[in-house]
């Protein structure tokens, strides 16, 4: 399944555009143990969006991430734990003491009434359990949903009634730099909403008090002790759910995005053996959270269905100083690291000191995601981090993707700075214009889209198909739509531009602008408001509100905070906006849209150029906010 070199890359990348169906069953068959292996390849239509990859075929992904390995490989270590305190002792689990750990709880699901097919909510810090619940999960067939940690108890309890989850997997608290957080408060806060959840399981993290409540609360300490150490693994259909896993659109809503347990195993397994270019024994250091899609594709499943050694680290970058990652790094011997944009824009910022006396040889490789990696910032992570010695690989894909789309196959695709360079095999990509008509050739830009399944795309939004055919398959018919712009330079290669839709990109988190304003509008005294994103030296986008009061604020800083407190009740501290301007009225048309064209130029400090503003319904408000500006 391995590319080696560039020449064996384009021949691959020939084959699954001249063939996709052959291309991918042969790297399913050969690399992965079905329980029944398949005879159907790829069943699909854009048009009415449907996608079933391997559809007869049969397995458990656990089976494949663990199993094999325990066998093969029993000592090799399959997860790190770097805990949040740099004193404190890392964790070292090997592939047999991993599927002991992840059978034992997946009998603690069982005997507490999950079966295959139920939701499981899981709220967790990056500790090793957190891992262990997702595994878990997937090996009785259940289907995981991963909150992150960071979302409010608002926030879980719609994601929990969404998907009715029937248990809640979480821990009394967590630590995040010199922070505690509570999170089974929060949970209990959350659940005061859900009536579909039976049980909460509460691994010990902080030893903070939590209530417990008869009946329902469960210690993952002491459910464990009254269970095996051998669970079989739950034999599944591969167009089975496997997760879902929220995020955020144009509209208000967070959908849940459904991934199934064959073509995702596939693509994750493939993408993270050849865009890293991992070798056995390599130690491989995944930054993102578990809680988001990076966390599930290459720090869980992509590293473990291809044997690795994959570390996971509790706390932040900046604890206990901006040195953290490289003490990481040296103290691990790290080989592959793959961080976002915006830690490096923020480590960057604290200066080179918190590099000095940093081991950073056993560095090969270095990863981007989430965001576009601007030029700044990857000559100084190819400079500073990787010593002109290791190839960067700026990998653009997304939560629908599940999987790198485009991106540097390290050491083997010649870089180039700011561009996620080329397609994986089996992805092709194809831009268009605002009328959905092809751009063809070299040197343009468009909109992204893709014209050919992979084993990965997106299969449905739960519990509402309609929006995923809506969201992704109708703007272009018979495309799917990443809602990214995108350029395709002179030598072919991809860069992708930004959102080209009401989505924010805030350090790499995937927030709605409908979502803040929803929550903006909650506030008591509030009539209306319109949320844009700007340009943000470190965030890569900053949130700019624009509020309209009932009554000119008498505290008008007090009132700014008071409203922060109400988004980061309502969604999470991730969607407070770094600027909320007063106005009193917004430029609309006369229809009463909206003209965040508008809105953005004046966020991003450009006034000069507004375009037509002749459709305005009242061009005087667009004064007003343009001497108002903050
Ligand atoms: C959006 C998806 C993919 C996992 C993390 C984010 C942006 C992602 C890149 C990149 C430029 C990127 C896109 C995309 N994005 N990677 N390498 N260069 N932009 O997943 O939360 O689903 O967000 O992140 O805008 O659509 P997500």
């Amino acid at each position: 399944m391995r590319i080696t070199n560039i020449a064996a890359y384009q021949q691959a990348y020939k084959k699954s555009v001249e063939n996709p169906e052959q291309f991918w069953a042969k790297i399913a068959s050969e690399n992965f143990v079905w329980d029944k292996p398949f005879t159907k390849i790829l069943d699909w239509n854009f048009n009415d969006y449907k996608v079933n990859w391997f559809e007869d075929g049969q397995l458990n992904i656990t089976t494949n991430a663990l199993d094999r390995h325990a066998a093969n490989q029993p000592n090799t270590v399959a997860l790190i734990y770097e805990p949040n305190e740099p004193g404190d002792d890392s964790v070292s689990i090997t592939y047999k003491e991993l599927l002991e750990k992840v059978s034992r709880f997946a009998n603690v699901l069982k005997a507490n009434g999950v079966q295959k097919g139920d939701r499981v909510c899981i709220y967790m810090p990056m500790i090793p359990e957190l891992a262990i619940a997702v595994l878990a999960t997937a090996r009785i067939g259940a289907i995981h949903s991963v909150v992150f940690g960071g979302f409010s108890a608002q926030s879980i309890a719609d994601r929990i009634n969404d998907s009715e989850c029937k248990v809640v997997i979480t821990t009394d608290g967590a630590v995040r730099g010199n922070k505690k957080i509570p999170m089974k408060e929060t949970v209990d806060e959350a659940l005061v909403t859900c009536p579909c959840v039976e049980k909460v399981i509460v691994a010990s993290r902080t030893h903070t008090p939590v209530s417990m409540i008869k009946g329902r609360d469960i210690w993952w300490k002491e459910a464990e002790q009254e269970v095996s150490a051998t669970c079989p693994a739950e034999i599944m259909n591969a167009e089975d759910p496997l997760f879902i896993l929220y995020t955020s659109g144009s509209t208000g809503k967070p959908k849940g995005v459904v991934h199934t347990c064959g073509g995702y195993m596939v693509y994750a397994a493939y993408t993270f053996a050849n865009v890293f270019q991992y070798n056995p024994g390599d130690v491989y250091f995944c930054t993102a959270d578990i809680g988001w899609i990076t966390g599930h594709s290459y720090l869980v499943y992509g590293p473990l269905l291809n044997g690795a050694t994959s570390l996971m680290f509790e706390g932040i970058p900046t604890y206990p100083d901006a040195g953290r990652f490289w003490d990481i790094i040296a103290r691990h011997k790290v080989n592959i690291f793959y961080t976002a944009p915006t830690a490096i824009r923020s480590l960057m910022g604290f200066g080179d000191s918190f590099l000095e006396n940093k081991d950073l040889s056993t560095l090969r490789v270095l990863g981007s995601v989430g965001e576009p990696l601007n030029e700044e910032a990857w000559h100084w992570y190819n400079d500073k981090i990787g010593k002109g010695n290791c190839p960067i690989v700026d990998t653009w894909w997304q939560t629908e993707t599940a999987g790198i789309m485009i991106s540097p196959l390290a050491g083997i695709t010649e870089t180039k700075p700011a561009f996620a360079t080329l397609p994986l095999p089996g992805v092709q990509p194809i831009l268009v214009d605002e009328n959905g008509k092809e751009i063809e050739g070299n040197g343009v830009n468009g909109n992204l889209c893709i014209k050919y399944p992979w084993p990965s795309i997106i299969r449905t939004t739960w519990g509402d198909h309609e929006r995923c055919k809506s969201t992704y398959f109708s703007t272009y018919p018979g495309l799917y739509f990443t809602g990214d712009g995108c350029m395709r330079d002179e030598d072919g290669y991809y860069r992708i531009t930004g959102r080209v839709d009401d989505v924010m990109n805030i350090s790499g988190h995937r927030i709605g602008t409908a979502e803040v304003e929803n929550a903006i509008n909650s506030h008591t005294g509030i009539v209306e408001s319109a949320v844009v994103g700007y340009p943000h030296d470190i965030k890569g986008q900053g949130i700019y509100a624009y509020v309209i009061c009932e009554h000119t604020p008498e505290h008008p800083d007090l009132l700014k905070k008071d409203i922060l407190m109400t988004v980061s009740k309502i969604i999470g501290p991730i969607a407070k906006p770094d600027k909320i301007q007063f106005v009193s009225g917004l430029p609309k048309t006369r229809s009463g849209k909206i003209m965040r064209r508008i809105l953005r130029k004046v966020a991003e400090g450009d006034v000069s150029n507004l375009g037509d503003t002749s459709t305005l319904l009242d061009p005087s408000v667009v004064e007003e906010i343009i001497e108002g500006a903050l």
